[in-house]
């Protein structure tokens, strides 16, 4: 068992995604819905501002409601630094 333990902690995934736009907020959202924890990255900081304030710059039905639920349980976050965002990935 102590085996299995092992394997499953290794198998645990921090993800971060890069650019918030259509593809990549939508894909870092489900990553996180999944069970990962995710960061999702882009340099536009503006965008990244709104993020972090529970404001979704897109248009996606169903999506702010999971981004508040997980970002409220802390499985995703927003960061304008890509670079910091690779190297704790
Ligand atoms: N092949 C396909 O079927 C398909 C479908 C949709 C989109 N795409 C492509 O995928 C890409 C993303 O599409 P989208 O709709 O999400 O675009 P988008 O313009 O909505 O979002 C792109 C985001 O990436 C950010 N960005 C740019 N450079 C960055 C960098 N160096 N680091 C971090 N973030 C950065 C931008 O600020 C922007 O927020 C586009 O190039 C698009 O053409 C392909």
């Amino acid at each position: 068992m102590g085996g299995i333990h092992h394997i499953s902690a290794s198998i645990e995934k921090k993800i971060g995604v890069l650019g918030t736009g259509y593809v990549g907020l939508v894909l870092g959202t489900c990553l996180a819905e999944f069970g990962n924890n995710v960061i999702c990255a882009d340099i536009d900081t503006h965008k990244i501002e709104m993020l972090k304030n529970n404001q979704i710059p897109i248009y996606e039905p169903g999506l702010p409601e999971m981004i508040s639920a997980l970002t409220k349980k802390g499985t995703l976050a927003f960061s304008d630094n890509p670079a910091e965002t690779i190297c704790n990935c």
